[in-house]
């Protein structure tokens, strides 16, 4: 890639009428971040500082948790937790075939292999085909709670025990989803590792991410790990990363915390909306969520016939529609040296054909969804 941005990118996705990105809207009145970062920058409070405490005691508020440790991004979540729990060259971490590349791309970078695992019809990792892929070098379970709905972590936590294994969730999607039992995505595992990316359901203005624990252990290891190792200014107690959660971001995340419930509703009903719509289109098959389990509905998804026409002719509508993804984990050129082979996760390579997701984000108004409704009923007929 030449530039620094997708420029065909951005010139398609600005001619959109109802649009995936709603950062234009979202931050139309930044008043009181500015406020908090005229207080950064009078205070020299640059690094680490008054803002990311305050974000880390609020996130423990709403995430029900002991600790959070507050990192430069989601990615970075997955990868310290591997490294804080020892993961070293050749372990083999269990994950889905079926996510965004930095699932696997943080377990590789810990130096172990991506052991992937197929999906079930929710894109969730089938907790079934699991146990088939434990050998001698496996050393965590990396599930991911795909657009905000929750695995079954009763059986993931059960084979965890069972095999002596990590279990680190990738709840990058999934803030404020939970079970029956309101147990919140990212409390199952040792950790839970979150994004803060601007398009993810609380965000900041650039990168950022979070780590939340009941370990304290895990915690304080994790605090000196992304900061260099330091315990104080002149003494290193471990080698560590450069992966602070930067202070500005951690002011605008003070702000957007105090959103989430708002965003998360509204983006429930918008999904709830469109599952009574859509359900009686007979080319269109909803992704079924498991009873009295809360999904957050990072996305909304669905499958469909002819999908790339769709895609296409609802773009075509000026209706932001997008494909999050074609390929799954195990068909990319990255995975080349781990030897996948086609063929071999048959239910992701199906439905990442088959899949689409279209806006639900909590500026999307009940008319831009019928419009969304009656533009999908007009090409099905
Ligand atoms: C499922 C999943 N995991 C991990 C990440 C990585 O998060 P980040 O972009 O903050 O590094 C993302 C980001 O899009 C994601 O969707």
């Amino acid at each position: 890639m030449k530039n620094n941005f997708l420029i065909k990118q951005y010139i398609s996705d600005k001619k959109m009428s109802i649009r995936h990105n709603y950062l234009s809207e979202q931050f139309n009145n930044p008043k009181e971040i500015f406020k908090s970062i005229n207080k950064i920058v009078k205070f020299n409070d640059f690094t680490l500082g008054r803002y990311v405490d305050l974000f880390e005691k609020e996130f423990c508020k709403y995430q029900k948790v002991k600790y959070a440790v507050g990192v430069g991004s989601g990615t970075d979540a997955i990868f310290l937790s591997l490294k804080a729990l020892g993961i070293k060259d050749g372990d083999e971490i269990i994950t889905p075939t079926y996510s965004f590349y930095a699932t696997a791309g943080a377990i590789a970078a810990a130096g172990a292999k991506p052991v992937f695992v197929d999906v079930k019809d929710d894109l969730n990792i089938d907790e079934n085909k699991i146990e088939k892929r434990i050998t001698k070098k496996t050393k965590a379970i990396v599930p991911v709670h795909w657009s905000g709905r929750i695995c079954n972590m009763k059986k993931i936590l059960r084979i965890s025990k069972k095999y002596n294994l990590h279990v680190v969730e990738d709840a990058c999607h999934a803030i404020l989803a939970h079970d029956d039992k309101k147990k919140y995505a990212g409390n199952f595992g040792i950790t839970g590792c979150f994004s803060m990316h601007p398009l993810k359901n609380l965000n900041v203005w650039g990168d950022g991410g979070i780590i939340a624990t009941n370990n304290k252990k895990i915690y304080e290891k994790l605090k000196l790990m992304r900061n260099h190792g330091l315990i104080s200014r002149d003494n290193c107690k471990i080698y560590g990363y450069n992966s602070r959660l930067d202070t500005i971001q951690a002011a605008v995340a003070l702000k957007m915390i105090k959103q989430i419930n708002f965003i998360t509703s509204s983006r429930i009903k918008n999904a709830n909306y469109l599952n009574a719509k859509l359900k009686s289109i007979k080319q269109i098959k909803l992704i079924k969520e498991q009873k009295k389990y809360k999904s957050v509905y990072h996305l909304y998804q669905f499958y469909c016939e002819k999908r790339n026409q769709l895609n296409n002719f609802l773009r075509s509508n000026k209706i932001d529609s997008k494909i999050h993804y074609p390929k799954p984990l195990h068909l990319h050129d990255a995975a080349k040296k781990f030897k996948y082979n086609k063929g071999q996760f048959k239910n992701a390579e199906k439905l990442s054909k088959k899949v689409i997701s279209i806006p639900v984000h909590e500026f999307v108004s009940k008319k831009q969804l019928d419009l969304i409704i009656n533009k999908i009923q007009k090409f099905y007929n």
